[in-house]
């Protein structure tokens, strides 16, 4: 069996990390979250003052960039892999309603696309990975030899985000939430650098009325068959 490159792509809310993760685990794959990237940069804007209510200061953050520093280290208690901002761990900060709502303007500036976008090759350059974004297989891996593009209708991914929310202890409503669904996916379609697309060779899965498991088969089964070449 070959080592190949899985590229996982859709809207947000999609269940992107959750059937990636389970790839991972299951192939012996490394995982990488490259939405979480996008978060911990907007995460260090906010922390040096470069967002105001409905404005951030692009130029300061492209000057700072080269301040940002990124890393993913396995926790093996929890078996995933949490993200490092200069060194700290911001996993748990970077998930909030705050950081969301701001962090489609930031990654559609190129300058910071690039940076992250030459991180990820990196990151997967030797194969038997799998990575869960908006570009992966348009642009950090078009050579991938698998490619996921998933979708679910903006309720049902608004339903989940909330869910998930609520369960970590935030405080917020269900219709803020589909809101920023429905923003993030029209900032992620329409941005000019590296839209959120679905690749012409990517397979597409929408899993409004999939259940985990089925999907972790299905998905599951076309990386085995590209692994023994069979495609
Ligand atoms: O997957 P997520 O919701 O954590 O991603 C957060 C934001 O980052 C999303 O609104 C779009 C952006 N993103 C991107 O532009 N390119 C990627 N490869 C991953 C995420």
């Amino acid at each position: 069996m070959r080592n190949i490159t899985i590229a996982i792509d859709g809207y947000s809310s999609t269940g992107k990390s959750t059937v990636a993760k389970q790839l991972a685990d299951w192939l012996g794959y490394v995982y990488v979250d490259s939405g979480a990237m996008y978060r911990a940069v907007t995460l260090f804007a906010m922390q040096n003052g470069l967002i105001s209510e409905n404005h951030f200061d692009k130029e300061t953050l492209i000057e700072m960039l080269g301040e940002i520093s990124l890393h993913f280290t396995r926790d093996e208690e929890k078996g995933i892999a949490e993200i490092y901002l200069n060194d700290k761990n911001v996993e748990k900060e970077i998930r909030t309603l705050e950081v969301s709502e701001f962090v489609s303007p930031i990654a559609a500036v190129s300058e910071v696309r690039k940076k992250l976008v030459e991180q990820q090759q990196q990151m997967g350059k030797d194969k038997g990975v799998v990575m869960d974004g908006r570009d992966i297989g348009t642009v950090v891996f078009p050579y991938a030899e698998l490619k996921i593009f998933m979708n679910a209708s903006p309720d049902e991914r608004a339903k989940r985000r909330y869910l998930e929310l609520i369960d970590r202890g935030d405080k917020v409503s269900y219709d803020e939430v589909l809101a920023n669904v429905k923003e993030r996916d029209h900032i992620d379609t329409t941005r000019k650098d590296s839209p959120l697309k679905k690749a012409d060779d990517a397979i597409e899965i929408d899993n409004s009325e999939m259940n985990l498991d089925d999907q972790f088969h299905i998905i599951l089964q076309l990386a085995k068959d590209r692994m023994a070449g069979r495609v």
